[in-house]
């Protein structure tokens, strides 16, 4: 009998396919039998990274902002491989704690710019809702399909400004009103697409992870891991099972839900 985990010749995009977690989503995709469409900015460097899967898979550059590089995107999957079961919403920008484009004082709620609130929601929001559409609208014709939009916590809650504040007292950066957000509108969108297409049997759920380490500062990694009722912050791994979980047959009654995987953050 199969698994109600198996993903044997589904067809997977994931877009922000190169990034931090966008690759341990398309490793766990593959382990688990989906052939994957690596999308992401760079072309050259999806098709490379399609290589290392260990299912027949491809990559191929998308703009998740332009709706025309997301149909041809459609076009050329379905010229592939005949269908398109499962979309990983994972693209975004993250004006994180380790980006040195903001300044402390531009990271300041009331210094913040324009033009880096615009670009965040441009591509966090709009960018979720055009592949959603446009690959949402493609899977409605299958009669099935899974997407799965990657949120984060500070979707659900505030962010502590304090955690960026070293042992010195010294405010090192402030989390942006922009990224929690469009966090945020990713949750309510979730549940917007679940309900509006829940007859045509394409499933819409959340997942947020809780931060990941990845070389911060050792103060921010202890003030974050405190927070945390596990006591750490998130390994690049911890989202593994819960793509699979969400991508897959086991999750077959779920819809409109979020799948928190934050070492216990929000429990707070
Ligand atoms: N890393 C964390 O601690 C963390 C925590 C909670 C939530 N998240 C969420 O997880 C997801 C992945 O985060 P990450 O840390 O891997 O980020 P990352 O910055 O490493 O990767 C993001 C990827 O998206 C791509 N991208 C950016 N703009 C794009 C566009 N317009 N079109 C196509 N691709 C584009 C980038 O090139 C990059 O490869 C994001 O949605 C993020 O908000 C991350």
């Amino acid at each position: 009998m199969e698994s109600p985990f198996s993903l044997k010749d589904k067809v997977a995009v994931v877009t922000g396919g190169l990034g931090l977690l966008g690759k341990q989503h398309c490793d766990a995709l593959s382990e688990f039998g989906a052939h994957v469409v690596v999308c992401d900015l760079n072309e050259d460097q999806c098709r490379a990274f399609a290589k290392t899967l260990s299912t027949e898979s491809i990559g191929i550059g998308i703009d998740v902002t332009d709706p025309e590089t997301i149909k041809t995107l459609v076009k050329r999957v379905l010229s592939e491989y005949g269908r398109i079961d499962i979309l990983i919403n994972n693209a975004a920008v993250n004006d994180a704690f380790e980006s040195p484009a903001l300044s402390l004082q531009t990271s300041r709620l009331e210094h913040y710019p324009l033009s880096m609130w615009q670009k965040i929601m441009e591509v966090n929001v709009t960018g979720v809702f055009l592949c959603s559409q446009i690959i949402g609208t493609q899977m409605m014709k299958q009669g099935k399909g899974s997407i799965i939009n990657i949120a984060s916590t500070y979707g659900m809650v505030g962010p502590d400004q304090s955690i960026y504040r070293s042992p010195e007292g010294q405010q090192t950066f402030f989390k942006s009103p922009a990224y929690a957000a469009s966090k945020g509108a990713i949750l309510a969108l979730t549940r917007f697409l679940a309900t509006t297409w829940g007859a045509t049997g394409v499933r819409v759920n959340a997942l947020t992870p809780g931060g990941v380490e990845n070389h911060q500062e050792g103060f921010f990694i202890q003030n974050y891991s405190l927070k945390t009722p596990l006591g750490r912050m998130a390994r690049v791994d911890d989202f593994k099972g819960a793509i699979i979980f969400l991508a897959s047959d086991a999750s077959d009654y779920m819809t409109g839900a979020n799948l928190v995987i934050d070492g216990g953050w929000t429990a707070w």
